[in-house]
């Protein structure tokens, strides 16, 4: 039986900023069984999708996406903030809910032809997953479909990735 996740979802209005209901998995990552639990049923999506690689972007995509590529047994690369890979990289521009961001790759990260998951904690209004998938094509990976453990409903995230197979584990 799968666990009930809400109770280890925090949730903090007006952060970062006013009118923003913030959920955040700090929680469910303090608590090992939950932890576990979820991580074990995002790597069974990934298996059903014969996932060869997990991509998650920083930060919160590391410890989830980690954990489950770790949990299968392999590879994890990362989708970086700008600055921070020393090899040649692609990138991708985004908006945030709130702000802007630019995410980066090594080109070295993905052989052509990869089944590639992407793994993030949460899907929101879908700025930060769209671009990781922009970055994963433009290395010539094959995406399998992405993986959160909270998904936010009511900011359409599942619609600019609407070609993808999404899995969450609990909606808001
Ligand atoms: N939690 C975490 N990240 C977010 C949220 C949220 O509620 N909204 C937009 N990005």
């Amino acid at each position: 039986m799968n666990l009930d996740y809400s109770k280890f979802i925090s949730a903090t209005p007006d952060f970062p900023i006013k009118g923003v209901l913030f959920r955040d998995i700090s929680p469910l990552l303090a608590n090992g069984a939950a932890f576990k639990s979820a991580v074990g049923e995002l790597a069974d999506f990934a298996r059903e999708k014969e996932t060869e690689l997990i991509v998650g972007p920083e930060a919160r995509g590391f410890i989830v996406g980690a954990a489950v590529a770790n949990e299968m047994g392999i590879g994890f690369q990362p989708a970086r903030r700008e600055g921070k890979l020393p090899g040649e990289v692609v990138k991708e521009s985004y908006d945030l809910e709130y702000g802007q961001n630019t995410l980066e790759m090594e080109v070295s990260a993905i052989k052509p032809g990869q089944r590639v998951l992407l793994v993030d904690d949460l899907l929101a209004t879908s700025g930060t997953i769209n671009d990781t998938k922009k970055l994963v094509e433009k290395l010539g990976g094959v995406i399998v479909g992405a993986a959160f453990i909270v998904e936010l409903k009511d900011l359409n995230g599942r619609d600019s990735i609407a070609d993808l197979e999404i899995k969450s584990l609990i909606t808001y």
